[in-house]
């Protein structure tokens, strides 16, 4: 997808992507294991770069952590968004960057400590997305940590299975699944709407596709989550089981304990990646 396509569709989103991860315990759920995946490198109150920040909720909480925080997306409408909610806090940030991941000429090499490009921003860069991931590198400082989280191939079925969409699996032109299993491109239909207009076009990932991609960019010791583990494919049912807090903590307990393990990390609705530039 285009930048241009893709900041317009974002420009318009501000308001529902804030929302998006406080609207229900799916998406809380959803929101504190991405914290949980870069829980130490957080603690050292590192330099972070919030690459594709979208509205800014996962650079608020860096902020309130003690981060120093620098925001960068390509949509001028989701940084304005956020600058509002900085202000509304009483949070700063270092800067509210307006750039496309492809070029962060903004900013020197081995500025940041850690760099986190969470919520997919990877998935809608469909052309030259190793230029994103090397630039993402390039400005975190050597022995520091880039973190990303991309979409998921066989996540997102798990998660339309879950939604009992007769149309979808009904109907193998309406999303070309074969097509999209095969190659992971997802192409923008006027059929599939997202926000009431065409979803963007995207790419959803295999975690040994990722782990390649930022082994090529340069990181080592790359590490793997699948966000949500269990619950994927299961919103409606965790929603309902965790209005019991004794049932909320226990699934929690074992998301927490099984969404890092090897043998899972496909089946997530996101998938997560980290790790340590050489
Ligand atoms: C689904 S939102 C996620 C926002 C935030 N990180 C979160 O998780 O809540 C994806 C964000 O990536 C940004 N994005 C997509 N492609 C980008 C690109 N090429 N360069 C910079 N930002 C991009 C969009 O503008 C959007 O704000």
């Amino acid at each position: 997808m285009l930048p241009d396509k893709v900041k317009q569709h974002f420009n318009a989103a501000a308001q529902a992507e804030w929302e998006r991860l406080d609207v229900n315990e799916y998406f809380r759920l959803i929101y504190r294991l991405h914290l949980d995946f870069i829980k130490e490198e957080l603690s050292t109150k590192p330099r972070v770069l919030d690459a594709g920040s979208g509205p800014g909720r996962y650079a608020l909480e860096f902020a309130k952590r003690g981060c120093a925080v620098t925001l960068c997306d390509v949509s001028d409408g989701e940084l304005m968004f956020a600058r509002g909610k900085f202000r509304e806090s009483g949070l700063t940030a270092d800067g509210f960057i307006q750039a496309d991941l492809r070029d962060l000429s903004a900013f020197s090499d081995n500025a940041f400590d850690l760099t986190v490009c969470y919520g997919a921003p990877l998935s809608y860069i469909t052309e030259n997305r190793e230029k994103a991931v090397a630039e993402l590198v390039r400005v975190t400082r050597r022995g520091g940590t880039v973190a990303v989280s991309v979409n998921n191939t066989w996540g997102i079925l798990r998660s339309l299975l879950c939604k009992a969409d007769e149309d979808f699996f009904a109907n193998g032109d309406y999303w070309h699944i074969n097509e999209v299993i095969e190659t992971g491109d997802c192409p923008s239909f006027e059929s599939v709407q997202f926000g009431g207009e065409a979803a963007p076009e995207k790419h959803f990932f295999q975690p040994d596709e990722l782990t390649e991609l930022l082994k090529n960019g340069g990181l080592t010791n790359i590490g793997l989550g699948a966000v949500p583990c269990l619950c994927s494919g299961n919103r409606e049912q965790y929603n309902k089981l965790a209005e019991d807090p004794i049932a909320k903590a226990q699934i929690e307990a074992l998301e927490l304990k099984c969404y890092r393990d090897k043998n899972m990390v496909g089946f997530g609705e996101f998938l997560l990646a980290k790790g340590v530039k050489v």
